[in-house]
């Protein structure tokens, strides 16, 4: 945040931050309330300065104590910049995959400026699939939050799974560390050596597939080749201890190579 708002305050061209404030992908970090009050009354040198906050997980608690951070949208009004933030999600992990809906929150005059330029580019959203997510969301038991506490169910074993593969193989190691999220839909994994590409490689060769190393940097490119993003949430719990297993020889193998 230091260098947020040193950069936001002294170049005029920088016109705006994107972040996922919920579980973010890949960490599983969810923003302090102090850093929403920072970023609220941000100083900026370009007065259109914008929050793209990407709330896909904020619904998606693994745990009993979910996530809350504070309300931007409250926040910026609050700070007297009202049009600042545009706070988006979409049910991508709640319904179905790219069949879902998206949906956004921000000030009247952001929404009518919205409307209009929406306006232009379609004759209106798929109304028939937003009454199908309400039909189907209102109706299930507990409505949304019933909804999700199902998903929980199903995927915190995964998540469970990965933690006690890792902590078995790699624990004390130091070849890895890796995050422990409480939310969202992914485990963010950093080797000791620059060494992800040739894991995701090794662990590709065995049969298991990763996100290509790198994915979640701008340009797919860690500067640093450290780091894997694995995402549990689909494979049935056997599967995902196989793979973990794989993945932490993978990881020793690599690391191995590098003889260092
Ligand atoms: C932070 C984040 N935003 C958005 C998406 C995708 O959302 P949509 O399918 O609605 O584009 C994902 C993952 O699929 C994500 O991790």
């Amino acid at each position: 945040m230091d260098a947020v708002e040193a950069l936001a305050a002294s170049d005029p061209s920088i016109k705006g931050i994107f972040f996922v404030p919920t579980y973010s992908n890949p960490t599983g970090d969810t923003i302090s309330d102090e850093n929403v009050r920072r970023l609220a009354n941000l100083k900026t040198a370009a007065p259109d300065f914008t929050i793209l906050a990407d709330d896909a997980y904020c619904v998606h608690h693994l745990t009993d104590t979910p996530a809350t951070p504070l309300n931007l949208l409250t926040a910026c009004a609050e700070a007297g910049y009202p049009d600042r933030v545009y706070l988006f999600g979409s049910t991508s992990k709640i319904t179905f995959a790219s069949g879902g809906v998206g949906f956004l929150a921000t000030s009247e005059a952001n929404l009518a400026y919205l409307g209009k330029l929406y306006g232009m580019q379609t004759i209106g959203p798929n109304k028939v699939e937003q009454y199908r997510h309400w039909k189907f969301i209102t109706s299930y038991p507990g409505g949304l939050a019933g909804l999700m506490a199902d998903h929980a169910r199903l995927i915190a074993p995964k998540f469970s799974a990965v933690q006690e593969v890792l902590d078995q193989e790699l624990g004390g190691t130091g070849l890895a560390s890796w995050t422990n999220p409480q939310g969202g839909y992914f485990i963010s994994l950093d080797t000791a050596l620059p060494i992800a590409d040739r894991v995701v490689q090794l662990a590709n060769e065995a049969g298991v597939s990763l996100t290509p190393a790198g994915a979640t940097y701008p340009h797919g490119r860690d500067p640093h080749n450290r780091n894997i993003r694995l995402a549990p949430t689909r494979p049935p719990v056997a599967e995902v201890i196989q793979a973990m297993e794989i993945v932490a020889l993978c990881i020793k193998l690599a690391s191995a190579e590098r003889g260092e």
